[in-house]
């Protein structure tokens, strides 16, 4: 059971939205972004082939755009890719006859759909482009229509921090399974000056009474993750904040558009982070980035407060039971099941646990004593159940036995039909 890792593959910077928070758009405004060719993509998808790599996703820019997308796809497809997940503004999606046109590659696909705001005010105040949003609102009945897996994500800027609240009501009629805001990163925002970096970024605590009744809109369980928040300033929000995510190569364009060497996606955004001396006292250190050297510019740290004690509650193992009675296939339902009967596990706390919509996989979320996040994921393959795990970053060495025994037993739990 090797732990999951992927490859994301940036295929330009041609886009057709002009987000205030985004280095692509405003390349493409500059006439610097062009269409790239399909062979160096290939390269890169054969080189983390040969790593043992499965999991591409392509963004941009907007990949759609690129002439040789779908040209890209088919390889993919033909590498063996066990997923593909197409990062889009849906914008060209919204065209049911180009969804099609994906799918007849015959990969399996995740759609990760980019709402920059849960209203169309909010959403096309942000992308600068009218229309936008219907476009979106569209593909996602496209996918749906099409039982494909959709996820969302935003970078929370200040044009729709408050519209986040109306999020349940628009995704889940889809069928959306996972929503992520990220907080905007500014070394990813482009060329800006001060005052436009200052109008686009949020202040962290202002944002917390809406992200609360957001989540409080889905139903339990409901995948939501909030990126670069610091921890302590939303501490009822903590299990849903993710500082990192899976271990992800990313390979880049330059300012030729050449595509460069894969890099360490989660080593190279912490870079400008800090975080001051008092945090080293947090129960949330260890998961803990701080915050980006811009906000500290403008907003101090004064919010960062350390906190002295985590409250670890085994909410999650009780929902095991209650998630394996609705498992459509009985051998994820016995899964689940095998699960609850054998925790706890050793160092690690049951956090969550979903089942995916057609009933045939699962995923259950557990964390850590050193704070580190562990995803299982098992899913009915042919004729038996197949699983593997994911860790949100490196286990730190002092994570010691605990972390590999709890894995260990919680995996043969869920495997052991
Ligand atoms: C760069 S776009 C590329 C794919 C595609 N064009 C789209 O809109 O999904 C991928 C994601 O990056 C995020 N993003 C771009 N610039 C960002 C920034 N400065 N901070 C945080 N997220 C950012 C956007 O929210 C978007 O969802």
């Amino acid at each position: 059971m090797e732990p999951e890792q992927q490859v994301e593959i940036q295929l330009g910077h041609l886009c057709n939205n002009r987000c205030v928070f985004c280095v692509s758009g405003q390349r493409t405004a500059m006439g610097e972004a062009h269409p790239v060719a399909a062979d160096p993509v290939v390269a890169k998808l054969e080189e983390a082939r040969a790593r043992g790599i499965d999991k591409v996703t392509l963004l941009g820019g907007e990949p759609t755009l690129q002439p040789e997308f779908l040209a890209i796809v088919r390889r993919a497809v033909a590498l063996g890719y066990r997923e593909i997940v197409v990062f889009t503004n849906g914008v060209k999606t919204a065209r049911a006859s180009f969804v099609d046109e994906i799918l007849a590659t015959g990969g399996n696909f995740t759609f990760r759909l980019s709402f920059q705001g849960a209203t169309a005010r909010a959403h096309e105040r942000t992308t600068k482009k009218l229309g936008s949003f219907g476009r979106l609102v569209e593909s996602l009945a496209n996918l749906h229509a099409r039982r494909q897996r959709i996820t969302v994500n935003m970078c929370v800027v200040r044009s729709n921090q408050d519209s986040v609240e109306a999020f349940p009501a628009l995704l889940l009629p889809y069928g959306v399974s996972q929503l992520h805001l990220d907080m905007v990163r500014p070394l990813d925002a482009g060329v800006r000056t001060e005052a436009e970096l200052r109008e686009m970024m949020p202040r962290y605590s202002d944002l917390v009474p809406a992200l609360e009744r957001m989540i409080a809109g889905f139903p339990p369980g409901f995948d939501v993750n909030l990126g670069n928040l610091p921890y302590c300033v939303a501490q009822d929000l903590a299990e849903h904040i993710h500082h990192d995510g899976e271990k992800t190569y990313t390979v880049a364009v330059d300012h030729d558009d050449a595509l460069s060497e894969p890099w360490d996606k989660y080593e190279t955004k912490r870079r400008d982070k800090r975080k001051p001396a008092s945090c080293s006292d947090c129960v949330y250190e260890p998961r803990c980035s701080g915050v980006f050297e811009t906000y500290e510019r403008f907003y101090g740290v004064s919010e960062l407060v350390p906190v002295r004690t985590l409250p670890v509650v085994d909410r999650g193992l009780a929902s095991l039971r209650e998630l394996a009675g609705r498992a459509a296939d009985p051998r994820i339902g016995a899964g689940l099941l095998r699960l609850h009967g054998a925790g706890p596990f050793a160092e690690l706390t049951v956090r969550g646990a979903r089942l995916r919509e057609d009933g045939q996989a699962a995923a259950i979320d557990l964390e850590h004593t050193s704070g580190v996040r562990v995803r299982l994921a098992f899913a009915v393959q042919g004729a038996r159940l197949a699983g593997r795990y994911a860790l949100d970053r490196p286990a730190p060495s002092l994570s010691g036995p605990g972390l590999t025994a709890g894995v260990r037993a919680a995996m043969t739990a869920l495997l052991a039909e």
